[in-house]
């Protein structure tokens, strides 16, 4: 998919990760629509970029209904909205629980769902970019919610891609490491283990250019050794939290 003159909706615009997206996507010729529940940040946004502005909180069924049917005339969907922290374990609460399987898993699973019926019902080619994480991979202490997420994403995608083969619809699956600078990783409190390195948003935005322009099944935006570690993650749960364990990873979160 070709980006300049492309129309492309990005929801969590408003964070740090999107509006380094939006910026990018923006500044190669695409027409872009932001969405998220922060009005003032994204009519910022808006105003530097020319942007349209859709609020919904994707928390909110009717909501996601109405971001759908805004997002089935865009050339691309890029489903970045996500909530990174966990509450303590004797925190957790049902509510809080719905919250993470809305907002994570459900509202990409709808809006990609809804978008490419629609765009294969007129005939129109569509990309969808789904941003999760190496959360998506391997599990960590204090996570529970974002890995069961964006595990649960990572397994749709790679399935709907293979549904949607030969209807003129991508689906690409970005996963980005730990995001220095801006986003819910530099904003929170997680103390890395000396050695492990980061990557920027710009990374990830870059990330999303070529999941948009290529089509490919995934795209990385995580040092080689990251990826490594989190694929070894997935391959062999019990060695990587006895790993984590002699590296005190529960005590940094
Ligand atoms: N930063 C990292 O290191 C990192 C690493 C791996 C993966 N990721 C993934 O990258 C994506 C973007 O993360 P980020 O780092 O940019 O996080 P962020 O700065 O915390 O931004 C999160 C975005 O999600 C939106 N959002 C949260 N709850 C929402 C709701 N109920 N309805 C609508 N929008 C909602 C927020 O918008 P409002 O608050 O305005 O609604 C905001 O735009 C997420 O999917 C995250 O899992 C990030």
């Amino acid at each position: 998919m070709d980006i300049n003159g492309a129309s492309i909706l990005v929801t969590g615009a408003s964070g740090g990760l999107g509006a380094a997206m939006v910026r990018e996507l923006a500044e190669r010729g695409a027409n872009l629509v932001l969405s998220a529940r922060n009005v003032a940040v994204l009519d910022q946004l808006a105003a530097e970029t020319g942007a349209e502005v859709v609020v919904a909180d994707l928390a909110n069924r009717a909501d996601v209904e109405r971001l759908a049917a805004r997002a089935a005339s865009c050339d691309v969907l890029v489903a970045n909205a996500g909530i990174g922290s966990d509450p303590p374990l004797a925190e957790l609460t049902s509510a809080a629980i719905d919250q993470s399987i809305e907002v994570n898993l459900r509202s990409p699973i709808v809006l990609s769902n809804a978008y490419a019926q629609a765009r294969i019902a007129a005939g129109k080619p569509g990309q969808i970019v789904l941003i999760g994480s190496l959360s998506g991979l391997a599990a960590s202490p204090g996570t529970r919610m974002y890995n069961a997420t964006k595990f649960g994403l990572r397994g749709f995608a790679l399935s709907f891609r293979q549904d949607l083969d030969g209807t003129g619809i991508g689906c690409t699956h970005v996963l980005p490491g730990f995001i220095r600078d801006a986003g819910m990783f530099a904003d929170g409190d997680l103390d890395l283990p000396p050695g492990v390195r980061t990557k920027t948003p710009a990374d990830v935005a870059a990330g999303v250019v070529r999941a948009i322009s290529k089509n490919p099944a995934e795209v990385f935006v995580s040092p080689t050794e990251l990826r490594l570690a989190s694929t070894l993650g997935g391959l062999a749960p019990a060695l990587s939290a006895a790993i984590q364990k002699k590296l005190g990873v529960a005590d940094r979160v």
